[in-house]
């Protein structure tokens, strides 16, 4: 290794507008933790040299990669950018954190899975994307954990909070609307992008201080499973109780959207590997969910 990891160095977060880099950002600074976050066009992972420029530059502890191409339904008409980015992207990533001795962190889904199982995924489940998005993320995770295999790769699933496109911000958008639609038969384990943003803050240390357990994939999701619909139905409940309309929400099967890309119909993930390895485990989705509208009502929003 080219180089030790410095505890005092920042934590490097990939795909800086993203979700999940702007909540890492955000619970950093709340924590005193230094984070840098870099994406396009400085850092982007179609260009191995704005990867290995950003890196040296910022000399940073460990590397959390956020960054992909995530527009689900698009992958089917972009296979070639969305391996570009989720395969050899992920993969130049990897090798560079390799090559530099940094510790690596990376993000993949539950959509490497094709929904048959009726019980949380564990991490030696057989995958069998149905997407050419989770095809081209579990192609990532394999090229990451071959140029980097003390790696971590976190597999995590419908990620929602503040920042963003997700979920729950689109049903927040639409509560004006007088009746909802939406799908009751696709059941996952929504994640808070807060806990899973806390969670790979517990992790780092962990990797830091050198006791690094082996490298490999993990599962990381909020407690718990639900439909859309159910929570959808949990949401304008707790929204109702803040006193404001909310539509009526009416369970259909997913099939009524016609959707490009198809999704797995289940795609729980079992957290136990990762509570035992590194002593993280989310919180119950419904609890996580209120705390996100508690700290909207309380900004206000
Ligand atoms: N969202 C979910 O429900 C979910 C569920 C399971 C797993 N995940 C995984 O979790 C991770 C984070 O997801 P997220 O929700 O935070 O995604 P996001 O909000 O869509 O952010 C993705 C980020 O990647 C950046 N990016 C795209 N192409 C890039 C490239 N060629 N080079 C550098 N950066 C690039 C985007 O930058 P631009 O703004 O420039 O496009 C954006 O900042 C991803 O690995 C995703 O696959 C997400």
């Amino acid at each position: 290794m080219a180089r030790a990891a410095v505890a005092s160095a920042p934590i490097f977060v990939t795909g800086g507008s993203g979700q999940m880099a702007r909540t890492l950002l955000e619970e950093g600074r709340s924590r005193d933790v230094a984070i840098v976050t870099c994406g396009r066009p400085a850092f982007d992972l179609r260009s191995a040299p704005t990867v290995w420029q950003g890196l040296q530059a910022a000399r940073p502890s460990l590397v959390v990669n956020t960054a992909a191409y995530t527009a689900v339904d698009q992958a089917e008409d972009e296979a070639e950018l969305a391996f570009a980015v989720n395969c050899a992207g992920a993969g130049i990533v990897a090798d560079a954190c390799a090559r530099l001795g940094l510790p690596l962190i990376h993000l993949s889904t539950d959509y490497v899975f094709d929904g048959d199982k009726r019980l949380p995924y564990v991490e030696t489940d057989p995958t069998a994307p149905l997407s050419v998005y989770g095809h081209s993320k579990l192609a990532g995770e394999r090229r990451v954990l071959l140029a980097h295999p003390a790696a971590i790769v976190l597999r995590t699933s419908w990620i929602y909070g503040r920042h963003g496109r997700n979920f729950l911000n689109a049903m927040i958008t639409r509560e004006v609307e007088p009746r909802l639609r939406i799908a009751s038969d696709q059941r996952g384990s929504p994640t808070a992008a807060i806990d899973l943003a806390r969670a790979i803050l517990a992790i780092a240390p962990v990797l830091l201080a050198g006791r690094a357990p082996p490298g490999g994939i993990y599962h990381v999701a909020g407690a718990g499973e639900a439909s859309r619909f159910e929570f959808a139905q949990a949401l304008f409940q707790m929204r109702a109780r803040e006193r404001r309309r909310v539509p009526d929400i009416e369970p259909v099967p997913g099939a009524t959207f016609s959707a490009k890309a198809a999704r797995p119909a289940y795609s729980c993930l079992d957290f136990h590997k990762a509570l035992a390895t590194f002593n993280v485990r989310l919180p119950a989705w419904q609890e996580s969910l209120q705390a996100d509208l508690d700290q909207r009502a309380a900004r206000g929003e």
